[in-house]
């Protein structure tokens, strides 16, 4: 299968180890059978070709996400929903002191062809870059086939709510959601409905669990459910999260299985505020003035908690807003 490519990619012919280098305003991505290289004109940076591959695979299907996506200490993207800002060095204090970071601006159509293209033609047959390691072959070596379906997989996002007529569906041995094996234990009954009757196409229910014990992928939050901008987004967890999560509005966690290390960092500079484990029933408010990036040592499901309200990222930035949402 082959990915439809915008006007504005600019994709060089494959080099010596098969993969195309890609150009977007004054940047410069390659990759060869280990590593993947940015340039840009005041430097130059490296990366591992799968944890690279595995954050590049976010930001494309969450379409650039909510503030800014690093995929490590030095680059990444900020989202100004309509154009997205590509950075070096940008969000590093040592960058920044020594004035060798880098910004430009993207109309995000145009961003997300040139990462859409760089995903479909650096990730090699048998590697699923939303796969848990275990679960997926290797990201490494010559260029070898694609793996097109599964870079470019439909990502849920509710209209109302999983199981509601027209909307997302529930997941099925069927429709070839399994349950994962470290979810084997998880009970599989639905809940039973008795609506009045004339409401028996308004009322709905799924046994989240079940659900999520049937993900095929890791750190990618779902949205389920909706409520004007209150969206519940749960992922199933495993290894780390391939980005570095810096936040432009608070988002709320609750630990539903197993167990997740969250180191977290000030959003600008990358200096560590804290540590959180956070174990099954823990809550927590993640301020909107920080980045964070979680470690799952066994897959586990957490609730994201989105408030998905345009005007949150001005508010705050304009200190309109605490950064956080409740004092004790
Ligand atoms: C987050 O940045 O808050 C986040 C992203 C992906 C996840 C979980 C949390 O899977
Ligand atoms: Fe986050």
């Amino acid at each position: 299968m082959a990915i439809a490519t915008h006007p504005e990619v600019q994709a060089s012919e494959p080099n010596a180890h098969g993969y195309r280098a890609f150009h977007l305003g004054e940047y410069e991505f390659s990759r060869d059978e280990y590593f993947v290289y940015v340039n840009w004109p005041t430097g130059s940076h490296v990366m591992s070709a799968d944890a690279f591959l595995r954050a590049l695979q976010r930001d494309v299907a969450w379409n650039f996400f909510y503030g800014i996506v690093n995929f490590d200490g030095v680059v990444g993207t900020v989202n100004h929903y309509g154009t997205v800002d590509l950075f070096a060095g940008r969000y590093n204090d040592a960058y920044r002191k020594a004035e060798l970071d880098h910004v430009e601006n993207f109309e995000t159509p145009r961003i997300r062809s040139t990462f859409e293209a760089m995903l479909a033609d650096w990730t090699n047959a048998g590697f699923d870059p939303f796969a848990a390691p275990e679960e997926t072959g290797t990201a490494f070596g010559v260029k070898s086939g694609d793996n097109v379906g599964a870079v470019t997989r439909h990502r849920v996002t509710a209209q109302r709510m999983v199981g509601c007529e027209g909307d997302e569906p529930v997941r099925t041995d069927e429709s070839g959601f399994r349950v994962n094996r470290m979810f084997a234990d998880v009970p599989q009954d639905q809940p039973e409905l008795h609506p009045e009757p004339g409401c028996e196409s308004e009322v709905r229910a799924f046994n989240l669990f079940a659900y999520l014990s049937r993900s095929d992928v890791t750190w990618n939050p779902s949205v389920v459910s909706v409520c004007g901008d209150s969206l519940y987004c749960p992922t199933t967890e495993e290894y780390i999260l391939p980005i570095i999560h810096g936040n432009d509005r608070v988002e709320w966690f609750v630990q539903l299985s197993d167990e997740i290390q969250w180191s977290v960092e000030d959003r600008d500079s990358g200096a560590a505020r804290s540590r959180v484990i956070m174990r099954p029933g823990d809550v927590a408010a993640m301020p909107a003035n920080i980045r964070h990036q979680g470690y799952a040592p066994k897959r586990s499901m957490l609730l994201v908690w989105e408030n998905a309200d345009p005007e949150l990222p001005a508010l705050l930035a304009a200190g309109r807003l605490p950064s956080h949402p409740v004092d004790f």
